[in-house]
């Protein structure tokens, strides 16, 4: 019985889990890739403290920040530039890889 009911739990706990996640993950790293690693690292990591570490971050943050560039809210040349041609999508999908990676930090 108790079995039973810790599996019921489970498979609820990552029903909910999985529904509550609308980004495509799979597409927000190709994009990370293909656009932002040259400053922020493949992961997030980045090498140069002029461009901040991504890995790991809260991904509302991510998102928040990117949709601040996106507006002009947050001012940066590179990165107004940047925001200004990523969708609520891939901003969706960057926000979801970035703060599944894990920082320098964290690494073991
Ligand atoms: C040419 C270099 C460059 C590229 C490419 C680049 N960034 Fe940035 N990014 C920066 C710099 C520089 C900053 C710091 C700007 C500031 O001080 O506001 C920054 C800041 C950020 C921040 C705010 C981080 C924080 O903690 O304040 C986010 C989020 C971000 N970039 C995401 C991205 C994403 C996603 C991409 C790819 C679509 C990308 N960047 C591509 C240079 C770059």
């Amino acid at each position: 019985m108790k079995k039973f009911i810790i599996s019921v739990v489970t498979s609820a706990l990552i029903l909910i889990s999985g529904q509550g996640i609308a980004a495509d993950i799979e597409a927000g790293k190709k994009k990370a890739i293909e656009v932002c690693a040259a400053c922020h690292g493949p992961d997030g990591n980045s090498l140069a403290p002029a461009f901040p570490k991504l890995a790991g971050q809260h991904a509302t943050y991510i998102e928040n920040t990117l949709n601040g560039y996106k507006s002009g809210d947050r001012k940066n040349l590179i990165m107004n530039g940047l925001a200004a041609n990523l969708s609520k999508e891939d901003i969706q999908n960057l926000a979801l890889y970035f703060s599944r990676q894990s920082g320098l930090s964290t690494k073991k």
